[in-house]
């Protein structure tokens, strides 16, 4: 990039000069952003000897590889200023709502756009909670999971199940306009689909823990708080007046609101992706779901405990870090792409761990985090990169405290972030223009036109990469292997 030259004449827009062409451009800067198709209309003639695959006559692309600078919405609903560790929730500072808030109003506020009064709050309760009940037959498709499948497996599959029930909130069958209309009667229909998803969610995830320990499913309570019910659900084996614990409840309320919406993190792009061709929410919820298992995003809590295992004790972690700084180890729960400094939920991540901690005792894995952490930001490798500690370097910790298997963890970042997948949904469904199919280009480098070849005539072209590798089957014995029959297939050694 060459170096900025001031101009006496500032106005709200870029000049830009193709340098093929000497043509010059002026494109407008509205919010501080550039319309990417303006760039299309930079068209050349093509350079000799140049791929007809670039396409230069057809205007220039932008290439974002990973969207590291790409708005790919108008939205009103979450801000992050990553240099100063800010996080608001439609304004309002999440150190804020993590005080005086509770994950239902916090709910309602990101969806709708403003904190609910008293009546408007008790509504929307009532029907999250009204929907929290499953029919019968979701505990066959539960059940036909095998004893040992990961929570996420069930529960991403099981939103996407749930959308087998509503073919009147399909607009594959009602028409594709079904959320778009905005009038009443189709923004009553999204409210509906909106209670049912928050208000099963923790059923599902709730089914998703019993199914492991081989219990009988529960029936959702009433009177409950949203994640009080949860706990009953998961862990009520039929005690008279089961009362979960007030401080867990409140602890995992407070987890809740900290990880119900983080803007255009990766599963609210594959919501706002999947919904753009109009599919039903159901589908787009299933969507952001799978997108949050990877251990890059909310599969990272899962992650951060399966690493401080490994580590064991402090002494361990020196070695460790050397390992992590020659790329050999990764440490997960550093490091965001937005955050630069900190990450303001993990300072409330911690404070709700020192809760927990008083009636569950210490986890035992503490002292390697707290000596992983000291090094970590005391190490010129992570402050030179800004790596800090996000939200799931402490969250772990408190969900292994209150004694949920591991492979639970991410459920327990999915479950609340439903709420921010719908916000962010409904929003695009209801935006000034209608919704635009999310189609990103490419940058075609692969091979020019070239004629097909008879099988006798062609080179081999063999190496790693190049070609399907050898695999090992699994469950066929040697017996098998020794056998003759048809389509026996003999592994490259
Ligand atoms: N450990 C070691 N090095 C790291 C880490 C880490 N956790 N994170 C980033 N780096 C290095 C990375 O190798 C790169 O170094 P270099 O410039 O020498 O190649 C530099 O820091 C910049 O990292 P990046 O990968 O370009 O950053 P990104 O914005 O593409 O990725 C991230 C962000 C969160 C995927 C990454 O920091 C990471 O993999 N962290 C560990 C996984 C994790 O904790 N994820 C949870 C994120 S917060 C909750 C959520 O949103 O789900």
């Amino acid at each position: 990039m060459g170096r900025p030259t001031e101009s006496s004449t500032l106005t709200n827009s870029l000049t830009v000069r193709d340098n093929r062409t000497g043509k010059v451009y002026d494109v407008p800067i509205v919010d501080n952003s550039i319309q990417a198709t303006a760039f299309k209309a930079m068209t050349a003639p093509a350079a000799p000897g140049e791929r007809e695959e670039n396409e230069t006559y057809k205007g220039l692309r932008v290439a974002d590889k990973g969207f590291l600078n790409t708005a790919v919405i108008r939205s009103e609903i979450t801000y992050i200023d990553g240099d100063a560790g800010v996080l608001r929730y439609r304004g309002y500072p999440i150190e804020q709502l993590a005080l005086h808030s509770s994950h239902l109003e916090t709910a309602y506020l990101l969806i709708y756009g403003t904190l609910p009064t008293k009546p408007q709050l008790s509504v929307f309760e009532a029907e999250v909670s009204h929907h929290g009940v499953i029919h019968a037959d979701a505990e066959q498709f539960c059940r036909s999971f095998r004893y040992d499948a990961h929570p996420m497996a069930i529960l991403t599959s099981a939103f996407s199940y749930l959308g087998s029930y509503y073919g009147e909130a399909n607009p594959s069958l009602q028409g594709q306009s079904l959320y778009t209309k905005g009038d009443a009667a189709s923004l009553s229909i999204m409210d509906k689909q909106i209670y049912r998803l928050i208000g099963k969610a923790t059923t599902l995830a709730a089914m998703a823990y019993r199914v492991r320990q081989g219990r009988e499913f529960v029936t959702p309570p009433t009177g409950l708080s949203y994640t009080g019910s949860f706990l009953y659900q998961m862990d009520h084996l039929g005690e008279e007046n089961y009362t979960p614990n007030p401080v867990l409840e409140k602890a995992l309320d407070v987890l809740f609101l900290l990880h119900a919406d983080h803007e255009l993190n990766a599963s609210a792009t594959t919501v706002l992706q999947t919904g753009s061709s109009l599919v039903d929410p159901y589908s787009a919820i299933a969507a952001g779901c799978a997108s949050l298992y990877g251990p890059l995003h909310g599969g990272a809590n899962e992650a951060v405990i399966r690493m401080l295992i490994s580590i064991g004790k402090p002494e361990n972690v020196p070695a460790f870090i050397e390992a992590v700084k020659k790329r050999e180890k990764v440490l997960s729960g550093f490091g965001h792409r937005v955050y630069k400094t900190s990450d303001p939920r993990s300072f409330i991540v911690r404070k709700t761990a020192d809760e927990v901690f008083k009636i569950t005792g210490k986890d035992e894995l503490l002292e390697t985090a707290m000596a992983l952490h000291e090094a970590a930001m005391k190490d010129e490798y992570f402050v030179k990169r800004k790596l800090a500690p996000n939200v799931d370097f402490c969250s772990g910790l408190i969900y292994r405290a209150m004694g949920f298997p591991l492979d639970f963890f991410p459920v327990l970042f999915a479950v609340p972030r439903v709420v921010g997948w719908l916000a962010h949904w409904r929003q695009m469904m209801l935006q000034e223009g209608g919704v635009k199919i999310w189609r990103p280009r490419q940058i075609f480098v692969g091979a020019s036109k070239r004629d097909y070849v008879p099988i006798e005539a062609r080179p081999l072209v063999d190496g790693p990469k190049k070609t399907p590798s050898a695999i090992a089957h699994s469950g066929i014995t040697k017996r098998t292997m020794l056998a003759s029959f048809k389509g026996k297939v003999v592994p490259k050694l």
